[in-house]
């Protein structure tokens, strides 16, 4: 009888200061594209969203323009809100005007969230897009990019909302009450299908929710980001000091 592979535990790093956290994770970012792209051929990636990657993008924009293979990437996004893609607060715009229009990724294989569709049909369009480009590769993405909320969200993973029920769709209209506007997600079962999921956290403001999640008890409903357990690939957390201030380091 064979049992289910346990998840490994997560890899936490700490750095001094988000920039820090920002070059750390912009040295791996380099590290996990060189290796998809020399295994598989291309460079498959969820982006996250929030203002945490923008330091991250930023860098890989300035230091890493000839250390990736940029037109190998097929860059999709873990999660938007329902506006339009030159809206401040577009998750594609931030990562369009901080990396994407900044190397020579090809337009193409920038697979944004279709929010001009109401989000229902933004949703199902998009699962179309995934199960299309990441079949190929059986279905997972290399590198999932996330953020974490101070309630402990990931993605638009919210506490008590529907998509963190989802198990079957790998992209859903999330409708989260107090949340304006709508989200659009990508859900637990493409999320944890990844090789590789990297957690960048920073500030002091996040130190309680990151206690919570990696040293409190399993609570998927009030901790989302709990749910990230790919069954076989890494999870990583990139947190400054301020944010893992309540961690027990001898832990
Ligand atoms: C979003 C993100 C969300 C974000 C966290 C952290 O669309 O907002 O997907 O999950 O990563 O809310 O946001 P900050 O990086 O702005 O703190």
């Amino acid at each position: 009888m064979t049992l289910p592979r346990r998840p490994a535990k997560p890899e936490i790093r700490v750095f001094p200061t988000p920039s820090d956290v920002a070059r750390g994770a912009g040295e791996l970012f380099v590290e996990v594209a060189r290796d998809a792209v020399e295994q598989r051929g291309h460079f498959l990636v969820a982006l996250a969203g929030g203002s945490t990657p923008r330091d991250l993008y930023a860098w890989l924009a300035e230091h890493a323009a000839d250390s990736v293979r940029w037109p190998r990437l097929r860059v999709f996004f873990g999660d938007e809100r329902c506006v339009p893609p030159d809206h401040p607060d577009s998750n594609f715009r931030m990562a369009h005007e901080n990396l994407l229009r900044r190397v020579n990724v090809c337009p193409n294989c920038v697979h944004r969230i279709p929010t001009k569709l109401p989000p229902v049909e933004a949703a199902d369009d998009y699962e179309t897009v995934l199960r299309d480009e990441l079949q190929p590769s059986d279905g997972r993405f290399d590198l999932v990019l996330l953020g974490l909320g101070d309630d402990g969200h990931t993605a638009s993973l919210f506490p008590h909302s529907p998509a963190l029920w989802e198990n079957t769709r790998w992209c859903v209209y999330n409708r989260v009450q107090h949340k304006i506007p709508d989200r659009v997600t990508l859900t637990f079962p493409i999320l944890n299908a990844a090789r590789q999921v990297l957690f960048l956290v920073v500030g002091s403001n996040k130190a309680a929710a990151i206690e919570r999640v990696l040293s409190g008890p399993t609570d998927l409903a009030a901790t989302p980001a709990q749910g990230l357990e790919p069954s076989d690939g890494r999870v990583t957390w990139f947190l400054d000091s301020a944010a893992a201030a309540l961690l027990d380091p001898t832990t």
